[in-house]
């Protein structure tokens, strides 16, 4: 499950309170960060109340794991596979060039982020049963998403055979298979925002990455009724502009672009609320909302219960 968006519009809370929210519901969840700062700090981890994140898959709870992928740890796992023998790996890694050829394109620091969670998604016990079943991944920005499928087409096109090849393909693979893949876009209830998520939706498409649902975050609560809205609006006719007829006009904004994003995505679409918490009670009370909503696809065999 690929959680994509905007900037800011809320895809580490969303990440952290699907994780949780399966976790809840019996599921082993594997929570992925990727970030093209690995050495900065780090939301995610903070809000499954990890301190350490690094490279290596830590426990956060019952259900639940955690780990910051590095592009570094993603090139080493690649050098191991490749070439015959692991210490030759820890001594092409140790080679001050190499190095700085693995680190000086951001393509490369892309596959060995890549690499590192194939290598993840593979992992299985001894009796074949898969380590990490369902992983979500907290996408740093929109473009990344789009990345995660161009890159390793370009890649393709210049060392189609070998083991780069194959490794690339294999992830193509992956990204692309929807019994497999889910890209969760979220955005916010405003028309600019979901124009732009729609143009994502678009992109994604066209790329191939399937798309699972779409998520409108921070959802103005609608306290009226009918009547009293009714009530409301003649008195704003009388009465002329008041300090509500803002938040009216929000309410309507956010009703438009649920609408327009239902009608544009064709995937299922979540509203979660603007909440007036932060940190990990914001994710506990938004894995509680969506916990229903993964119920509910599941029990009507949605796609997006297994993204
Ligand atoms: N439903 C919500 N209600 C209230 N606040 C929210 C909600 N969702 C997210 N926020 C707040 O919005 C801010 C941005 O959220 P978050 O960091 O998850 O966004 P992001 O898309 O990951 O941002 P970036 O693009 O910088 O990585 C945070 O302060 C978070 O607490
Ligand atoms: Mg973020």
């Amino acid at each position: 499950m690929l959680v994509s968006g905007k900037g800011g519009v809320g895809k580490t809370t969303l990440s952290a309170a699907l994780a949780v929210a399966a976790a809840r519901a019996g599921r082993p969840v594997l929570l992925a960060e990727l970030s093209p700062d690995e050495g900065g700090p780090s939301t995610l981890s903070g809000l499954v109340g990890v301190k350490e994140a690094g490279p290596r898959v830590v426990p956060a709870g019952p259900n639940l794991s955690f780990v910051r992928l590095s592009a570094q740890e993603g090139h080493r796992l690649f050098l191991e596979e490749t070439l015959p023998v692991k210490w030759l790996a820890e001594a092409a890694l140790r080679s001050r060039a190499l190095r700085r050829f693995l680190e000086a394109g951001p393509a490369l620091k892309e596959m060995g982020l890549m690499f590192q969670l194939l290598a993840l998604l593979r992992l299985t016990h001894p009796d074949g049963r898969r380590v990490h079943p369902l992983t979500v991944v907290d996408l740093p920005a929109t473009g990344h998403a789009l990345a995660l499928a161009t890159l390793p087409r370009s890649i393709l096109s210049l060392m189609p055979g070998g083991p780069v090849g194959r490794a690339v393909r294999e992830g193509l693979d992956l990204l692309q298979d929807p019994a497999r893949t889910g890209v969760v876009v979220t955005t916010l209830p405003e028309p600019l925002p979901v124009s732009e998520t729609l143009a994502l939706v678009g992109e994604l498409k066209d790329v191939g990455l399937p798309l699972s649902a779409a998520v409108l975050n921070r959802m103005p609560e609608d306290p009226f009724t009918p009547e009293s809205r009714a009530a409301l609006e003649r008195l704003l006719e009388t009465h002329g502009p008041h300090r509500g007829q803002r938040a009216l006009e929000r309410l309507e904004r956010a009703r438009l672009a649920r609408e327009r994003l239902a009608a544009g995505v064709g995937v299922p679409h979540w509203g979660l609320p603007e909440l007036a918490l932060t940190g990990m009670a914001l994710v506990e009370r938004l894995a509680e909302l969506l916990e229903s909503k993964l119920e509910g696809a599941a029990s009507r065999g949605g796609r997006e219960a297994t993204p």
